[in-house]
């Protein structure tokens, strides 16, 4: 027996639900691991599972055109495809955009490269999230070029797809991704409320980034409003390991039903990009390729957030950022964060359209590596702390044999089917 395994009791068992097998884990604070036969085979397995719905070719969208009376497919504008997912013919002023999501903008609560992350309050008190990424302008945003309709087309598209899989499906489904809720294309001066809201957490927290008071006039964006999910992970005060390895199970079965569904790769799952909030739901539910997988939440919810480098098939496209010239993002030190961006591209031998679900693995690797070496958590005497720290401990070293996150479900988490899980 694994030791994730013998670290999971199994409160329900396995059952038959629509010809589909349900299998609810536990993470048992009394059981100690029985067996340390972590020892697997290194061995890389071929992708040969016959569920596998890998679609690797190249298609751009297509849409018809007249011309001369004439019906054309043709390949559909990036702007075009980014109006129609917006509701929009033409891009927005910003005030009649933030006018349409009927929220108040509170604070700034984060910031990327490319954008500003605002907090915004609705009537009912709902919490949401505007990130907003200035597009197509000349003038260098951070140092950097900003993106163009095309660059930001796959982030949108990515977005939308991950947070589709909350709804409910037996084949895929989670709702570990943030949940997005709608997206913009606004024109027009940055507002006034925000610029000062920039400049207060600029006064508390510092920034790394430009004011947006000086983008121009005519100046484009892109704007995600998307739900809460909490605060990050960077710098989380954790109960016990218990709950930081619920949060890492979490995570790690989110990204194989995405990883499954749409061949995802994450390419930047550094703790910023994991927000952790509190919940009164006790378990989690997912559903990979027809498996019901529950687990204990031990009172937090983790939500993945952040695609700018992501990858998926959709629709027989590839989206992916293409990290080939990129020469600064793999010459960092200081970080095994670092190390994993390098890691990545010689798994993909810098060919950033391929699939390599090893990417993903090597994220969940550092992620253990951060949660094994925290100093802070709050119970680090109990018993429950001391078995799961040590899971994790023993997880890490084989981790990086798999060369899936759906290959590390398969091992740890769905027991083989047998006869006697079988009810017809
Ligand atoms: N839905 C959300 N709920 C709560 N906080 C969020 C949310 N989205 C973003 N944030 C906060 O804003 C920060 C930046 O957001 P995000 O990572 O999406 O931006 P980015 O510009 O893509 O950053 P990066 O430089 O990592 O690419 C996050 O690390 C997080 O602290
Ligand atoms: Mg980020």
């Amino acid at each position: 027996m694994s030791i994730l395994r013998s670290s999971i009791h199994r409160r329900e068992g396995c059952c038959s639900v629509a010809g589909e097998r349900r299998i609810t884990l536990y993470m048992d604070d009394h059981l100690a691991p029985q067996s340390t036969n972590l020892t697997r085979s290194s061995t890389s397995r071929q992708r040969d599972d016959p569920n596998d719905v890998s679609v690797h070719q190249f298609i751009a969208p297509l849409a018809w055109k007249t011309v001369s009376d004439k019906r054309y497919l043709c390949p559909k504008s990036s702007k075009d495809e980014i109006l129609a997912r917006c509701g929009q013919q033409e891009p927005i002023p910003f005030e009649k955009t933030l006018a349409s999501l009927n929220a108040v903008v509170e604070r700034k609560i984060g910031e990327g490269v490319y954008g500003e992350v605002f907090l915004c309050t609705k009537p009912n008190g709902q919490r949401s999230v505007l990130k907003l990424i200035p597009i197509e302008g000349s003038h260098l945003i951070n140092g950097e070029k900003q993106k163009t309709y095309e660059e930001i087309l796959s982030e949108i598209i990515i977005s939308s797809e991950v947070s589709s899989l909350r709804q409910q499906n037996v084949q895929f489904c989670t709702d570990g991704f943030v949940e997005l809720q709608s997206v913009h294309c606004i024109v027009g001066k940055y507002p006034e409320r925000l610029v000062n809201l920039w400049q207060e957490y600029d006064q508390k927290n510092g920034t790394e980034n430009d004011s947006p008071a000086e983008f121009p006039d005519e100046q484009l964006y892109i704007a995600f409003e998307t739900a809460f999910g909490g605060t990050d992970l960077d710098g989380y005060r954790f109960r016990n390991a218990q709950q930081a390895f619920s949060v890492y199970t979490q995570v790690l079965l989110a990204l194989a039903v995405a990883e499954k569904r749409y061949d995802f790769e994450h390419r930047d799952l550094h703790t910023g990009n994991i927000l952790l909030e509190p919940t009164k739901e006790p378990e989690r539910t997912y559903y990979l390729l027809g498996e019901e997988i529950t687990i204990e939440t031990f009172g937090l919810k983790a939500t993945i957030i952040d695609y700018t480098l992501s990858r998926i098939v959709y629709n027989g496209l590839c989206l992916f950022n293409d990290l080939s010239t990129d020469e600064e993002l793999f010459t960092a030190e200081g970080d095994y964060q670092f190390e994993i961006y390098r890691n990545m591209k010689s798994a993909l031998q810098n060919q950033w359209n391929l699939h390599a679900p090893k990417t993903n693995v090597y994220w969940l690797h550092y992620l253990l590596e951060k949660l094994t070496s925290l100093r802070n958590y709050r119970e680090k005497t109990s018993q429950v702390h001391r078995v799961a720290m040590r899971t994790m401990k023993e997880l890490s070293e084989v981790l990086l044999q798999f060369n899936s996150v759906h290959e590390i479900v398969s091992h740890y988490f769905v027991a083989p089917l047998n006869e006697s899980n079988k009810e017809n």
